[in-house]
């Protein structure tokens, strides 16, 4: 049995990539940082009897996404995890397009690339997608990530609601954390006012779930506090505030 892992090169993908195999899953781990890569390998293939396979791939590039497809097709993917992602924040008129336009490419072509392909081969399985608190309201100051975000909770959701009503038995969960402590805030040069969880923590979550066949996935009480208290309050009333939070960070 073969789970599929994008962005395991650090943090929550590491950390799905270690969990996985601690229960017995063989696992392909997806990243650029190929030195990583065989870390993370040589970990667990001294500590886990499972075998594990390392495919170097930059997802922000299309035939990327295929190659990966095609060198991967034959193993029969049990779990699927879109992980692999970034962000930036900073006005929209500052962010340059072409990092946006990776950020698009990665976070929401090579996911709906990866499922297309794979979820055609799946009979029986799990798709775990990684969003963000970020996708629930809009975000300005990380617009294009934010959006990026929301798109995958909703194409998750529409496709396993889709799938359920087809009878198919593959589950689509999608992941809403909100703080994390890995390298995302290194790479978006963001910091965040609200308490951080482990990546750890934050994948163990996140891998229950899908294997309760959740839907959406908030992984801790403050988060899910605050993402309902956001159901029930006006975007205009959340705009403001979420504004005032983030350009204080651009001004640090
Ligand atoms: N940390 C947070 O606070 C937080 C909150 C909400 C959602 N998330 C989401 O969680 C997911 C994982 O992020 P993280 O927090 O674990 O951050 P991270 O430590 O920076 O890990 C990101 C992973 O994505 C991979 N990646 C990025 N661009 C890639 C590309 N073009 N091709 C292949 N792999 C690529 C990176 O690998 P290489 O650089 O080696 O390619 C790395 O393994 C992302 O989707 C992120 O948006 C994070």
């Amino acid at each position: 049995m073969y789970a599929l892992i994008t962005g395991a090169s650090s943090g929550i993908g590491r950390e799905f990539a270690l969990q996985l195999a601690k229960r017995g899953y063989n696992i392909i781990i997806v990243a650029r940082r190929e030195i990583r890569l065989e870390e993370l390998k040589k970990f667990i293939t001294k500590h886990y009897d499972v075998d594990v396979v390392i495919k170097e791939i930059d997802l922000s590039i299309k035939e990327e996404c295929y190659r990966l497809y095609d060198e991967c097709k034959d193993y029969k993917i049990k779990i699927l995890i879109n992980n692999a992602g970034f962000g930036k924040i900073g006005y929209f008129e500052d962010i340059p397009l072409e990092e946006e336009l990776n950020m698009i490419n990665t976070n929401i072509s090579a996911v709906h690339i990866l499922t297309k392909l794979f979820l055609k081969d799946m009979n029986k399985g799990k798709i775990l997608n990684v969003a963000s608190i970020a996708g629930l309201q809009p975000c300005p100051t990380m617009t294009t990530y934010g959006a990026t975000k929301s798109y995958i909770i909703n194409f998750s959701r529409g496709l396993n609601y889709e799938l359920k009503r087809k009878k198919k038995e593959v589950h689509v969960s999608v992941l809403c954390p909100g703080p994390v402590n890995t390298e995302f805030d290194k790479v978006a040069n963001t910091d965040f006012s609200l308490k951080y969880i482990s990546a750890k923590k934050c994948a163990r979550i996140g891998l229950d779930g899908l294997f309760k066949k959740k839907e959406i996935i908030i992984p801790s009480f403050s988060i899910k506090a605050l993402s309902l208290a956001g159901k029930f309050t006006p975007v205009k009333l959340i705009q403001p505030i979420e504004y005032y939070i983030q350009t204080r960070k651009l001004k640090k």
